[in-house]
């Protein structure tokens, strides 16, 4: 499977009428497989012969794959479409490097006027997907693997905008388009990578703060939390990824925080020997009390002996 990065380099070989047909494609995702030279022609009032043209070429690159009733679009394809519409837009200027493999998104950088922002570009099944490669075919559900990184790109766009609009410490979203999601960009470092925290006691704190934000003025629990998820900067601590969070109101949602303060708790115990409470934690995070939980070093804890 091409990366982003490969996919931005073709443009310059796509004309308008190309991007004319990969959005027809686009549009039939979740309704039929593949779509016929003919509807594609009517679609766009383009000829037959043009489309046809068109097709081959796209199939040539690697951005549509050929059925027995027409064609269909594959990932590089809609990457191709969503990169073209952002760029139209004004919403990016410029790919740059790679900042993170996924599993199941890739993360770059890149740029709008001066500003430095995140694309994340979702690639639902796409495990699946080498694995079927292998056998040479792209499989029956390619195109429910769009429509799902479409659908996780939507839902972590909108999270991000009800986090922001409150104030929250999220990436600003800037922008939506298929499976593509521009954001403001983080200069911090990972939690997993902070080695020296200034004090793990104020980190700890800034991090329940938030999480009790969230909750209280967005009611939305995070349910992916972990040490990967959460950037600290100069500015204080960010919270990324959230196509998955939850309403508070969800049944589950209690269930979910409780994972997602154990994954926190865990991993400030292993890496910086601070222990925390987990139901005071529960308490204060969900609102129920308003003292922050007090953390204490297991190493200074009373001796019993
Ligand atoms: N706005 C941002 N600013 C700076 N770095 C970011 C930003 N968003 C993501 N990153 C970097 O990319 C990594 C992966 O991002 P994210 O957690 O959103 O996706 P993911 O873990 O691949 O998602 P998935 O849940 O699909 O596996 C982060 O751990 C972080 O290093
Ligand atoms: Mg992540």
């Amino acid at each position: 499977m091409s990366t982003l990065r490969e996919v931005a380099e073709l443009s310059g070989a796509l004309s308008d009428d190309d991007y004319h047909v990969l959005g027809s494609l686009a549009r039939f995702l979740g309704r039929r497989r593949y779509v016929q030279v003919d509807v594609i022609s009517r679609i766009t009032g383009r000829s037959e012969d043009a489309i046809s043209r068109s097709l081959r070429k796209m199939h040539s690159m690697g951005l549509v794959t050929r059925g027995s009733a027409g064609y269909s679009l594959v990932y590089a394809g809609l990457d191709a479409l969503a990169l073209h519409s952002l760029q139209r837009a004004g919403h990016l200027d410029a790919l740059g490097v790679p900042i993170a493999v996924g599993k199941e998104s890739d993360v770059y950088a890149g740029i709008v006027g001066a500003r430095e922002v995140v694309v994340k570009a979702y690639r639902i099944g796409r495990v699946s997907f080498r694995r079927l490669k292998r056998l040479r075919t792209y499989g029956p559900h390619t195109h429910e693997w769009l429509l799902a990184s479409m659908r996780s790109a939507a839902t972590e766009f909108r999270n991000l905008r009800r986090l922001s609009a409150v104030g929250l410490p999220v990436p600003k979203p800037l922008s939506l388009r298929y499976h593509l999601l521009v954001m403001e960009r983080i200069d911090g470092v990972v939690l997993r990578y902070v080695d020296e925290a200034g004090d793990p006691q104020v980190l700890i704190q800034q991090i329940l703060d938030a999480i009790r934000r969230c909750y209280v003025e967005a009611r939305l629990v995070h349910a992916d939390l972990n040490e990967f998820n959460v950037m600290v900067s100069r500015q204080g601590i960010f919270i990324l990824d959230w196509p998955q969070a939850v309403d508070a109101g969800n049944p589950a949602a209690a269930a979910y925080m409780e994972r997602d303060l154990d994954n926190m708790i865990r991993f400030f115990r292993k890496r910086f020997n601070l222990v925390l409470d987990p139901d005071s934690a529960i308490d204060y995070v969900t609102g129920q009390a308003e003292r922050n939980p007090l953390a204490q070093r297991s190493d200074s804890s009373p001796s019993t002996t």
